[in-house]
């Protein structure tokens, strides 16, 4: 094809079962306007190399499987144009923050099990399941209110841009958190207490500094980074309900279990 230019792709390869480290191969692909990262990676292992390991399925941006670092930016390679990255050299790797399966292939599966933890679903009242009243209405304004945090397509991406959970794996991180605010904000659901033992916890929104990155990777537009800062916020609020309650509060960073707290009088103002 005459409108054809030559890529450079450098590809991270590593297969846990036969390789002591990860190495980078390089294929020069033959690329022509309207070719994605996925494009690029079919045309490898159908050319180059068979056993090149890669994830997709929809090839139009929903599944959420074919999330990979490229050019240092987790993002999803169907949706992604080649000549939009670049018409020299492109790296791509697998997403950050997880264990690698092989090659391009990260275990989704802490993602995965971070986000059952947070019950993702509506949760009612028992009474209610066994003697159900009829429809929930909402207004369009109430479905406003979470209508942008149900886009998530649980790629991954956000969780492999996090900094906080590059250095911690025990933090929650922010699709989890930001689908807790999806469901807390719906207003035929009453689990958002239940959710505050997890989303409150030692490992919850509080250990977000706020980088942000979650929300400029994001292939959706969640923006999951403004879903933590609120959930944080409702956080504080029913923590401060508490306090002026003074009812125990080892759920969220209190004191020990069964212990009140014990507020200190405010010190004189100095200025
Ligand atoms: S293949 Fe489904 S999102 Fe890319």
């Amino acid at each position: 094809m005459s409108n054809e230019i030559n890529v450079k792709f450098h590809i991270r390869r590593y297969n846990p079962k036969k390789d002591k480290s990860p190495y980078f191969q390089v294929f020069d692909i033959p690329v022509s306007k309207g070719m994605v990262i996925l494009d690029a990676l079919h045309y490898i292992r159908e050319n180059y190399d068979s056993s090149l390991a890669f994830r997709y399925s929809c090839r139009m941006g929903v599944c959420g499987s074919c999330g990979m670092l490229i050019n240092g930016s987790p993002t999803l390679a169907c949706n992604t144009q080649i000549l939009d990255v670049s018409d020299k050299e492109i790296t791509i790797g697998p997403l950050p923050n997880f264990q690698i399966l092989k090659d391009l292939v990260p275990d989704l599966m802490p993602l995965f099990e971070k986000h059952r933890s947070i019950s993702p679903f509506i949760i009612r009242d028992e009474k209610e399941l066994d003697d159900p009243e009829g429809e929930y209405y909402q207004t369009p304004e109430q479905l406003e209110e979470y209508l942008q945090f149900t886009y998530c397509i649980k790629c991954g991406c956000c969780m492999a841009a996090c900094p906080t959970l590059a250095t911690d794996k025990n933090y929650l991180g922010p699709q989890p958190l930001s689908q807790a605010h999806r469901y807390n904000k719906d207003t035929r659901d009453s689990g958002r207490k239940k959710r505050n033992e997890i989303t409150g916890s030692r490992d919850g929104a509080f250990k977000c500094h706020y980088a942000g990155e979650c929300s400029r990777v994001c292939p959706k537009g969640v923006d999951p980074a403004k879903a933590v800062q609120i959930l944080k916020r409702q956080l504080v609020f029913e923590f401060l309900h508490l306090i002026k309650k003074q009812e125990p509060c080892q759920k969220l960073h209190g004191p020990g279990k069964g212990e009140k707290l014990d507020i200190p009088e405010a010190p004189e103002k100095t200025v």
